[in-house]
Formats: structure tokens, sequence, C-alpha cells
């Protein structure tokens, strides 16, 4: 069933909030009213009641972990929490077992997607310091972007032969999304705190190990790389002030370097190691409220050009490690959406900005085809949300396989009711509706 008329919306889309009733068919957007449609047969109706309808949001960097890693996550509970999130469409990240090294496991994953995504999809081709002339082969039309670690992660994905990295710079074809940490910093940093605290280095140590100072020395460099050679660069998950100057304020069209912040790096600061230890404990590291205020900003002014997750699961047992062997990255599809919204709720955003730079953003930065609009003739990905329904989150509400949420006991204000991926209902009153299937993600390059 894709064909619904949706009545008395509040439609969040481009800037603007009006009231309108939309109507769907055959999954695609057919018609926003703002003066209201009459009778639309064979369409089921929703009265929105004046509660407002976003277009579904799309985030570009999730770590889904399958293959290989599925005991953190797979693709059928990630799009899932996902949709009951509010969000559409998701790319993918490569450090998985196997890692997604040739294109013939980059199909392999998209065959994985078409398999079990409840979401809209797709996978990001991963470069190593020997699969260049493979990175090359990649469709721009059909796979979202190329995702170099320039500082290794879960998963030791790191490219680091100046060859390599002077190839992918010049050569790269689309966008080229990179993890901009300095590797040598971090390595002496942590050499040093292990010294002086053998494995057990408590959690607050963590952003002066991953420091400010790894982070800049990286993303000078690859910015610098960029302007060299022209590079489609997006530099993900943005983490300290100092960086903000790499970028340039204002709308992303035009732009060939542009940037990505997360809601962790949004929301938490390092006042909150103390209390949520490994649960905050995500690479690039989480680092003072001073980063965290000047973040917000240049999501506000254009230097941050979109907002996503870097939804990164893992296991109980595993975060319950000492600090050495303790795995960083968290889950927060399921909660992205309400809490961007709550920091609505506290003045930091508008719900337009919040549509900007978790929907429409993301959709020109990528140049996704026919998504993250509510406009006539795009797909009809949608999220209805009630900005005043409080709920908590709480272990059984949690829609992870990993089973738990940095989030857990927060009370978020906003709601998200219904989800709509391709016109579908993927989510209602609570539930996944699970048999629904998303479409690979194609792009207009
Ligand atoms: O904290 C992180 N975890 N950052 C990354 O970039 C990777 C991720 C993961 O895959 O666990």
């Amino acid at each position: 069933m894709n064909n619904w008329l949706i009545r008395n919306a509040r439609v969040v889309n481009e800037g603007s909030t009006v009231q309108a009733d939309v109507l769907v068919r055959n999954g695609f957007i057919e018609h926003v009213a703002v003066e209201g449609i009459g009778q639309a047969r064979g369409a089921q109706e929703v009265d929105a009641k004046g509660r407002h309808l976003l277009p579904g949001a799309i985030d570009d960097q999730v770590h889904f972990r399958e293959p290989g890693l599925t005991h953190k996550e797979d693709i059928a509970h990630g799009s899932a929490a996902a949709v009951a999130g509010g969000i559409t469409t998701f790319m993918e990240m490569p450090n998985t077992v196997p890692q997604t090294l040739t294109q013939e496991l980059l199909e392999q994953k998209y065959a994985m997607g078409a398999a079990s995504s409840v979401a809209n999809y797709s996978f990001y081709m991963g470069a190593s310091n020997t699969n260049v002339d493979e990175v090359l082969r990649t469709d721009p039309r059909n796979v979202c972007g190329l995702k170099a670690f320039l500082g290794s992660s879960t998963g030791n994905m790191l490219v680091d032969n100046p060859e390599t990295l002077e190839r992918l710079f010049s050569e790269a074809h689309l966008i080229l999304a990179i993890h901009a940490e300095d590797e040598p910093i971090i390595r002496r940093n942590m050499a040093e705190a292990v010294a002086k605290y053998g494995d057990n280095i408590p959690m607050e140590q963590h952003p002066l190990i991953r420091s400010a100072e790894a982070c800049w020395r990286s993303s000078s460099n690859a910015v610098a790389l960029a302007k060299q050679h022209g590079t489609r660069l997006h530099v993900l998950h943005i983490s300290t002030a100092k960086e903000l100057e790499l970028f340039t304020p204002g709308p992303l069209e035009g732009k060939r370097i542009t940037a990505e912040a997360c809601v962790h790096h949004l929301w938490f600061s390092d006042a909150d190691y103390a209390a949520m230890g490994a649960f905050i404990k995500w690479n690039p590291a989480v680092k003072s409220a001073t980063d965290r205020a000047a973040i917000r900003q240049a999501v506000k002014d254009g230097r941050i050009d979109v907002v996503a997750t870097d939804h990164a699961p893992h296991t109980l047992e595993e975060k319950a490690q000492p600090y050495t062997q303790c795995p960083s990255g968290g889950p927060l599809v399921q909660h992205a959406l309400p809490a961007m919204l709550e920091l609505m709720h506290q003045g930091v955003f508008t719900v337009e900005e919040v549509a900007e730079k978790m929907c429409h953003a993301p959709a020109r930065l990528f140049q996704v085809k026919d998504r993250g609009f509510i406009r006539e003739g795009q797909y009809a990905d949608m999220v209805l949300v009630d900005l005043d329904a409080p709920w908590t989150v709480d272990k059984k509400n949690l829609l992870y396989k990993c089973g738990w949420s940095p989030f857990e006991g927060q009370t978020f204000r906003s709601r998200v009711l219904r989800t709509w991926v391709n016109g579908n209902l993927a989510y209602a009153d609570g539930q996944v509706d699970r048999s629904i299937r998303g479409m690979r993600a194609l792009f207009d390059r």
C-alpha cells in the first residue's frame, strides 16, 4: 500500500513550514497542497492533526557491521532502528569483515542491502594503501562515495602511503569521504598514557590521546591536498573548533570541500566522560564544551554542511573492557532526529535547520536522485513527528542489536510517529514493518 493522503500536516521543507495536505501515489509525492486536497481515490487517509512532516533523513555515515561483525549489528536491525528514528536512507561504511575493498565485495553488500534493509541504502567503496585502481572503477551513479581512513579506527583501514594518497586525491572521480586523525600523534599520546596508567587509562584521557592536535594535523593536511588537486573532499565527524577554520560558511553549492558533524559531538562534551565512560568513547573523541559550541555554530553558518550519526555499535561486553581494548563507537540512528529536535527545543537549532542539515543537504551534497525533499515528483520518504510528546529512552524501546544506547534515561520531547520509505509505511505506532524493503539509492552525477 503506497498511496496516501496525509491531511493537515505542517510540512517542513526548504526553509519554511507550511500547513498542507500531501498526496502520495505509487511511492512518489504527487501533490503538496496548501489549499488542501479533496478526495483521493484509492489513497489511505491520515490526519496529521497539525504535526510536523519532514523529509526522511539521509544519514551519510553509519556502520551496520554486515558482513562479518554481525554480533554487533546487521543491516536488518540497523535499518529498522533507522526508520524508527526517521532516517529513510543510509550510507554505510567499508570497515566490515571483509573490508569493502573490491567492486565484487561492494556489490555483495548491495545484495545484502536488497535482501534485508527496511531503509534505502548505499555503501561506500573503501580505500586501502593498495587498491586505488579498484577504487577508481566505482560507478558514481549508484555508489555514494569513496571512504578513506586517514587515521585508523575500528578495523584498521588506514591509508597512509604518500603515493596512494596523492593518487586518491588527484584521481578520485567521486566524493572522497575521510576520517581525519593523525596516526603518529595518536600513537605517541597512547604510548605516554600506557606508560602512566597501564591498560586502565581513565576514559577522560580519550580526547587527550585522540587529541585536537591529531585532528588538526590530519584534516588540515587533507584539505591542503584537496586544494592542490581540486578533490571533491568530504571531511567526516568534525570534533574541534580549530578545524572549522578549514571550511567555508554559506550554502554548499559550488564547494569542493565539505564537512559533516555528528550528533554525539553536538550533544556530549568531555564533562560527560565521568558518568558515561566507554558509552561516549568515539573516534574522533568527544571534546570540550567550547568545541561543541563552535560546531553547533558552524552547523548554523554552513561551515558544517550535514549532520549525521556515525552509528557504530559494539556489544556491552566489548565496551566493558579496559580503555586499551575498549572499541570506539556507539549506536545512534534511532535517536539522532529526536536528539536534534531536542536541541531545537533548547533553542540551538530551528526545525527548518534540522531538516536542512539532516535531509536536504545530504541529498544535495551527494546528488541523491529524487530524495531529501517534500517535493512533487520525489520518492515519498517522509517522517511525521510530534514535537511535544515526551518519551524516555529505555532498554525496552531500543531496536539496536547491541541492546544499549548512550541516551538511555534521556527524555526527548519529540517523537517519531510514522516513517514512510518510498511511500511504504515502514514505522508506525512504535512498530517497524520489517517486511518492507528499501531501494538502492541512485545519484544524479
Ligand atoms: O568511533 C568510531 N567507531 N569511529 C569510527 O570512525 C569507526 C567506528 C567503528 O566502526 O566502530
